[in-house]
């Protein structure tokens, strides 16, 4: 029942066509363990030969496929004459314990990480503000004065005023690398804000499909640069309650990835519509499996929090959020791999040259906030479409629970 097969499925089949361990093909070997037993195996020898009972986790696969982690308890069978009659193995489901475990430990991790990012950041900022104004300054000046430099190398030989002309470049040049290079360490101490202490939710009323245009706007020049076509397809949504600027970041953050993605130009397209909280919620549970353990071949997925799924929704009938909204981003571009898969959301995680790796990070931190989550699909080669699920705020709901949170944290 637990690896979702009918009893008359699987009774008087041998263990090892639905389960990851040879338990049956062993038991005839008796002692000592084959080299490459598993834990469970020799869980199961143990058991077998010291008469104790022994515990073991093991991780297996449903019938769909779907990640499971069961529990183990291994214990000899007797009957009332106290002869050994064969083997007694409990088989109990700790997914959602698993996986909560998890949760909290990456939750944890990530929580000494702000911390100490915000400390970086904040040591950082302030030389980094000085370097920044001083050399603005010294590169104003040099453009007011260059006349003086000019003038001092009048009256001298030929090679004197080439020389003059010589530092002058060179010392334009170095105040640019400095002023650039000072820009991004802007932006990485910006991001790493963004990171460790995301502002409190702000809840406005707006149209989806107006964020999605403006964002398209602003990376448009980057997109025409790099020969990325848009396309867009938006069904008719209604306006949906969410803090404007977050989203904005998340959508920025997603379809910036998407042209970087694509160095050699291809297909951008957002699309974005309402999915049921059945599939919402389904969905979820399907596929939160570590890309690793999918059989080979098969499209990569990650999918980022569900614990608070689990937890708010384990009784899906009785929430109060009837429809989600998808957004989907899709780029024709590079791909992830599925080794790379469980690795993007991590902070500092990056490929490129230049990245940072902190905008899927901030990305999930932000719609997470928002009680939403993350999917991302890819084919190593052939594209990704990272899509962003949020629960539907609407005026009705928004009055209910969510307006009430805003208030409060106002
Ligand atoms: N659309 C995408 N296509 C392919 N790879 C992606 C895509 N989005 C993210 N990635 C991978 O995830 C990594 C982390 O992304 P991100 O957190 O935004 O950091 P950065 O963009 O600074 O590298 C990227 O370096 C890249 O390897
Ligand atoms: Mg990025």
């Amino acid at each position: 029942v637990i690896l979702g097969y009918h009893h008359y499925e699987v009774l008087g089949q041998p263990l090892r066509k639905y389960l990851d361990l040879d338990l049956v093909a062993l038991a005839e070997f008796q002692s000592p363990y084959p080299a490459d037993a598993s834990f469970a195996q020799k869980a199961f020898f143990a058991s077998m030969h010291t008469g104790e009972p022994q515990h073991q986790t093991i991780i297996t696969v449903d019938r769909r496929d779907h990640q499971l982690v069961l529990a183990l308890d291994i214990r000899q069978l007797y009957n009332d004459s106290g002869e050994q009659v064969g083997m007694l193995i409990a088989f109990t489901d700790v997914t959602v314990m698993h996986r909560l475990e998890e949760e909290k430990q990456r939750l944890d991790r990530l929580a000494s990480l702000g911390e100490m990012a915000a400390n970086v950041a904040h040591e950082v900022r302030n030389p980094l503000a000085s370097i920044k104004t001083s050399v603005q300054m010294l590169q104003d000046d040099m453009v007011e004065n260059e006349h003086l430099f000019t003038r001092s190398a009048e009256g001298r030989d030929e090679t004197d005023s080439e020389g003059a002309a010589m530092h002058m470049n060179w010392a334009r040049e170095s105040v640019a690398v400095i002023l650039k290079e000072a820009e991004r360490l802007d932006t990485i101490v910006h991001e790493l804000l963004l990171f460790a202490r995301p502002r409190r939710l702000h809840r406005v009323r707006c149209s989806i499909q107006e964020l999605i245009d403006h964002v398209l706007t602003v990376i448009e020049r980057q997109s025409n640069d790099g020969n990325v076509e848009m396309h867009r397809v938006y069904e008719h949504i209604k306006p949906i309650w969410i803090d404007m600027d977050q989203i904005e970041q998340v959508l920025l953050n997603l379809c910036l990835n998407a042209v970087q993605a694509m160095p050699d130009g291809g297909i951008l397209t957002v699309l974005c519509q309402r999915i049921s909280t059945e599939q919402a919620i389904y969905d979820t549970a399907g596929t939160a499996c570590p890309p690793t353990q999918r059989p080979s071949g098969s499209l990569g997925t990650a999918v980022s929090a569900y614990a608070w799924l689990i937890d708010r929704y384990a009784g899906q009938k009785e929430s109060r959020v009837e429809h989600w909204l998808e957004i989907l981003i899709r780029d024709t571009g590079v791909g992830i791999a599925n080794d790379q898969l469980q690795h993007i959301f991590q902070p500092f995680y990056t490929t490129k040259a230049h990245g940072i790796g902190l905008g899927l990070a901030i990305t999930r931190r932000l719609v997470e906030d928002h009680g939403g989550y993350l999917r991302v699909e890819s084919e190593f080669g052939y594209g990704s479409t990272i899509g962003v699920r949020l629960p539907f705020v609407t005026d009705e709901t928004m009055r209910e629970d969510v307006r009430e949170t805003v208030m409060l944290e106002d």
